[in-house]
């Protein structure tokens, strides 16, 4: 079942832009694995949180989802989608029509990048499990220090430990709440976590975690 959703096989190209570019130029959004109408959980959760409506929000590794547009609809103003995938954030743009100007676009990689300011609150709905590399989710973690402001809230969604080994042509991690809460260390308090289990386009079933985190210091 779960190979039903590869996106991409065989040849992978070079880079890891390049992968993901050429996934979002070849797919349309409601063609890809991860594939959500509406953001139903993500936006429970960061909801949740409490957070502002004029609190700092960044969608990492965002793709073409919409969180963003969902967001905004729901009055929140301070609005950042990052992804490598410059086609991806085009696509993005090019949904939000007259819109897309009220949010901030970021094309890099999470695990190079120095981020422009601090946020309240970060998302990240299945990017973080494709850090096979200990240096690259090293990297993340770092970047979520430099960046999330203490008492901000940390939401990631990945696979979960019976969840799929493969996504997008890419072996992935797996991850239990606990696991999780290890990569990101004592300074994160682990609010809220459970699986959910996500309905690809083709009808695959994928089990995934969620994690809430609360920065302390
Ligand atoms: C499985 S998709 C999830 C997209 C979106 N979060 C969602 O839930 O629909 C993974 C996304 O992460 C992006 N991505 C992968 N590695 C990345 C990296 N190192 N830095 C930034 N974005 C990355 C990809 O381009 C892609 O949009």
């Amino acid at each position: 079942m779960e190979n039903m959703d590869i996106e991409q096989s065989e040849s992978l190209p070079a880079s890891r832009k390049e992968h993901w570019d050429n996934v979002y130029k070849n797919k349309l959004p409601n063609e890809v694995s991860w594939y959500e109408e509406y953001p139903e959980v993500s936006l429970k959760l960061i909801k949740s949180t409490g957070v502002a409506p004029d609190g700092s929000i960044i969608d990492v590794g965002g793709g073409t989802s919409s969180v963003a547009e969902t967001l905004l609809a729901d009055g929140y103003q301070r609005i950042t989608v990052l992804d490598i995938s410059p086609s991806a954030l085009e696509k993005s743009r090019q949904r939000l029509r007259e819109q897309a100007h009220k949010v901030k676009w970021l094309e890099a990689d999470i695990t190079e990048v120095r981020l422009p300011e601090e946020y309240d609150l970060w998302h990240d709905r299945a990017v973080f499990h494709f850090l096979t590399d200990a240096g690259d989710r090293k990297r993340y973690v770092q970047v979520v220090k430099q960046s999330l402001k203490p008492g901000g809230h940390l939401i990631i969604a990945t696979f979960a430990i019976d969840g799929p080994q493969k996504c997008s042509g890419l072996e992935v991690m797996r991850y239990s709440p606990e696991g999780l809460h290890n990569e990101f260390g004592g300074d994160f308090e682990l609010l809220e976590s459970f699986g959910i289990e996500h309905v690809t386009p083709a009808k695959g079933m994928q089990r995934f975690t969620f994690c809430c985190f609360r920065r302390t210091v």
